[in-house]
């Protein structure tokens, strides 16, 4: 009788586990399907209003849609991604660890992370350095120092985007597959999450272009700043007139790693 009950308890919990799963899905299915229906609504644009690119590479007839295919937007902790060739820490410029993702780097990572980082010096913002990924479940980690956020006018916008270009550079230099990447200065930092995502998803976008074998997966921490970088990925469609030629995949809430 005790093992019977125990045995109700567990399928139970199964199944108030899938309920929740099958819930989350329907919510981003149901944000999934609205952002289309405002796509197909609005796709009056046929061609590009402005290069949103920031690179100085020659300018792209469109982009293809390959690009889109490489991009993946997931909930979670961005040290327990499995696949990764490089993770993109959110550093600050001593390069010798804090909160955040900083943090949940250097614990994962393990205490010869510290070691190496000392060795490197410090990083100036809107720059990376590379680092072996040591006890992380990843190749190498990419330490890119962001921005603190003061209002900005005080170079911010550019120098979110030379971190981000410069990380994304450094793993193209490795021969990264997969870069796992959190959102850059949107914590402790301070960035507003919605202005920041529009400088890392131009700059992803770029890098995409540049580095043909590699894909990126945007990590975010909670789904709200995955909401954020879904909308701004699709209004990037948007912008080059390739609406509805590419649904992103879902991000994958079974992951949990809300906040
Ligand atoms: N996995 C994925 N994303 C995470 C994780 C994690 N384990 N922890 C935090 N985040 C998210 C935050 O919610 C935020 O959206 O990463 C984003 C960046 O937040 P921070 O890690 O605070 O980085 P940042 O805002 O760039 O500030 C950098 O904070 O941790 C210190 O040493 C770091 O001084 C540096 C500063």
């Amino acid at each position: 009788a005790y093992a019977d009950a125990a045995a109700d308890a567990d399928y139970a919990a199964a199944d108030a586990d899938a309920a929740a799963y099958a819930a989350r899905k329907a919510f981003w299915l149901a944000i999934r399907d609205r952002l289309l229906a405002e796509l197909a609504a609005a796709a009056s644009i046929t061609k590009p209003r402005s290069r949103p690119m920031t690179t100085d590479t020659q300018e792209p007839a469109a982009v293809p849609r390959d690009v889109f295919s490489r991009i993946s937007v997931v909930v979670g902790d961005i040290t327990a991604q499995p696949y990764v060739d490089v993770i993109v820490n959110a550093a600050n410029e001593s390069l010798l660890g804090g909160g955040g993702v900083d943090g949940a780097i250097h614990r994962a990572a393990g205490p010869k992370l510290l070691e190496a980082c000392r060795v490197l010096g410090g990083c100036p913002t809107g720059s990376s350095r590379m680092t072996p990924a040591f006890c992380l479940n990843a190749n190498l980690v990419a330490h890119a120092v962001g921005p603190m956020w003061q209002g900005g006018d005080k170079g911010e916008p550019a120098l979110l985007a030379h971190a981000y270009r410069s990380a994304m550079r450094m793993a193209g230099l490795h021969a990264a597959g997969i870069v796992a990447l959190p959102a850059i200065s949107t914590g402790v930092y301070g960035y507003p999450v919605d202005l920041a995502t529009k400088i890392a998803v131009r700059e992803v976008i770029a890098a995409l272009l540049e580095w043909t074998s590699m894909s990126v997966r945007l990590v975010c921490f909670d789904e709200k700043t995955a909401i954020v970088y879904q909308h701004e990925l699709f209004s990037f469609f948007h912008e080059w007139g390739l609406a509805g030629g590419h649904v992103l995949d879902l991000p994958d809430c079974s992951a949990g790693g809300s906040k």
